[in-house]
């Protein structure tokens, strides 16, 4: 709440009348009631009704709304003035608090009222898109063009006050912890983060380009190398990449790097980084956080990101060998690979319809097949397989994969990765559906031990899980040439509810060792020069070792807003396909513009 004082009304010697509140709307009580106080409040007009000759305005502004009533008798001018005022004018109007006549208790100034005495319309609103009232359904694409309407709605100026919260309540906290906040460049070359760049042509060097910085990582790494030991930094980081509802193109990291670091100093200051955050929101966390391996992560929840606020684990079915009757079990079985399934506590009262709905779900998610098995409070068993498989062999199977009577199971043949990745995308659509998930728990989890690097079989080699930069467990780093595939990373990813809210590692900090890993990732000596060769010299110039993370600071206010999208806490949001509806951008430019930079467009667009 913005602190206005109740200072008395002071009109500027110039400038129109009203213009200086003496209190917020949503400041006034009974005891300004009580007192019969004068007041002058600004703000937007958010409802308007005339009532048996009297007129009712309910005037909003950043503290609040409060209902002003303008009587013929007692100001005819403000009335008239009144009768006329469309929704979203700004108004300055003076009156008289006074207890309301039919008190609204459920309303936080619903107990008093402002009697209108003057009024001025500082600006009258023509057309308003949409009303700003958070029960009208405006569509999305009006809502974005509109995005200065459309942020005036209650949750919306929740959603980004609470992000302005939290993140002056991380500053407070890493600055307390010794951390100094450096900006680094925007324009800048290209990051290796998986994602494409956003280009920007020179118009002095021409045909040269600078990239937006997908991360600052390597500035980062610079900066310890430079003695600051401790770094953070809200940065936005831009990303050519497919986008969803969790995805922005510009977003903004809390990014932070710390020398002479352990994973376990990094996870201490992010711990207590979170439940500083989770205070704003009311959550006492308590840290340590769980610790999951990756292998076990998907073994367990088919997921790199579990959301651990509920159980469905995914277990084996318990069969080794073919024979069971149901062909594609017994194909599965045969090619060595196996059946898996998650139990769905109560889902035993669940329709047939509903469990096909789940099984198509599976197969949508790359099951080759989901076996339904339910069995009734007695323990009977029904299944989309029963004939094949036996009454018998159901409740066993039900039984092997958690589920008891007035469960229900679902059950996934094939290979056993592929299962687990279907069965956690199942597991998360199933817990929603049947409300399994606990409103209002928020589940912290660190994620660690994935593999250095990973297999492109389409190019035929190997790439960085994390980026190129990150360590090998130091007991690991002999395999790095011999098997590479097994050699995991010093790296490690925090999840919160299921959504992955940071990413962060121990860095190489020898030029060696950055120069193998550059070999195994199929960099020549001579491309590893000509893109990292500044790294690769500070790294050679007295570089401690280093490790850092980058928490997606979207992505948490979003979880603690309570949103689905992280549109929902970004201010000035871009569409799925990156386009700004309110501005127009990407927008054309002019040909002179293209001709001082040297370009020439292939296509024109529209041609
Ligand atoms: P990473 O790429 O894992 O790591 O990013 C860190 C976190 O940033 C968030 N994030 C995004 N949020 C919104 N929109 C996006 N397009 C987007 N992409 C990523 C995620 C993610 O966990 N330099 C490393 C960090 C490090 O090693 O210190 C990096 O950027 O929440």
């Amino acid at each position: 709440m913005p602190p206005f004082s109740a200072r008395s009304v002071m009109e500027p010697a110039v400038g129109p009348r009203l213009f200086r509140r003496s209190h917020g709307c949503g400041q006034l009580d009974e005891r300004d009631a009580e007192a019969g106080r004068e007041v002058v409040l600004t703000g937007w007009v958010h409802r308007r009704r005339d009532l048996g000759g009297l007129v009712f305005v309910d005037l909003r502004d950043a503290t609040g709304l409060v209902q002003l009533v303008f009587d013929p008798s007692e100001s005819p001018a403000a009335h008239a003035a009144a009768a006329e005022l469309r929704l979203e004018s700004v108004v300055g109007a003076r009156g008289v608090v006074r207890p309301r006549e039919a008190p609204n208790p459920a309303h936080p100034t619903g107990r008093i009222e402002v009697r209108g005495l003057e009024l001025v319309v500082h600006n009258p609103a023509g057309s308003v898109p949409f009303p700003v009232d958070e029960a009208v359904e405006a569509n999305e694409e009006t809502r974005l063009r509109y995005r200065y309407v459309d942020l005036r709605r209650p949750k919306l100026q929740r959603a980004l006050r609470l992000r302005h919260r939290l993140a002056s309540a991380s500053r407070l906290l890493l600055d307390r912890m010794g951390f100094v906040e450096l900006e680094t460049p925007i324009l800048t070359r290209s990051t290796p983060e998986g994602a494409r760049d956003y280009l920007v042509p020179s118009r002095v060097h021409r045909g040269r380009f600078y990239a937006l910085p997908q991360s600052p990582q390597l500035f980062k790494q610079l900066l310890m190398i430079a003695g600051f030991e401790r770094y953070y930094q809200f940065a936005r980081c831009f990303r050519d990449e497919d986008l969803r509802a969790d995805r922005q193109p510009e977003f903004t990291q809390i990014d932070l790097e710390m020398s002479f670091a352990l994973p376990e100093s990094i996870y201490e200051v992010v711990e207590a980084l979170l439940c500083a955050m989770l205070r704003e929101v009311g959550v006492e966390a308590s840290a340590p956080f769980p610790r999951i391996a990756y292998e076990e992560a998907m073994d367990r929840y088919g997921s790199d990101k579990p959301d651990t606020r509920f159980g469905l684990e995914l277990r084996d079915g318990g069969l080794l060998e073919p024979g069971t009757g149901f062909a594609l079990f017994d194909e599965a079985l045969a090619r060595g690979g196996t059946v898996r399934g998650i139990a769905v506590p109560g889902g035993g009262t669940a329709s047939r319809a509903t469990l096909d709905l789940w099984s198509g779900w599976g197969r949508e998610a790359g099951a080759r097949s989901v076996v339904w098995i339910r069995l009734d409070g007695s323990g009977r068993a029904s299944s989309s397989a029963l004939k094949a498989l036996g009454e018998e062999r159901c409740r066993a199977l039900a039984g092997a994969v958690g589920a008891g009577p007035g469960d229900a199971a679902l059950l996934v043949p094939g290979d056993r990765g592929e299962v687990n990745r279907a069965l956690g995308i199942l597991r998360l659509r199933v817990a929603g559906h049947a409300r399994l998930i606990p409103e209002g728990r928020f589940q912290c989890l660190w994620v660690e031990g994935f593999p250095l690097f990973q297999r492109d079989e389409r190019e035929g080699r190997w790439v960085a899980c994390h980026h190129p930069f990150t360590a090998p467990r130091w007991e690991e780093v002999d395999r790095l040439e011999t098997d590479p595939g097994s050699v995991r990373a010093q790296a490690y990813d925090l999840v919160l509810n299921g959504s992955e809210i940071g990413g962060g590692s121990i860095r190489i900090h020898r030029r060696d060792l950055q120069e193998r890993v550059f070999r195994v990732l199929s960099l020549s000596r001579e491309e590893a020069e000509a893109k990292f060769g500044f790294l690769l010299r500070a790294l050679d110039s007295g570089a401690p070792p280093h490790g850092g993370i980058a928490l997606g600071f979207d992505r948490i206010c979003a979880t603690l807003a309570g949103s689905e999208s992280i549109r929902d806490v970004i201010a000035f949001p871009k569409t799925t396909s990156a386009a700004c509806l309110m501005t127009d951008a990407p927008a054309l430019v002019e040909e002179g513009q293209l001709e001082e930079l040297g370009l020439t467009l292939r296509e024109r667009p529209g041609d």
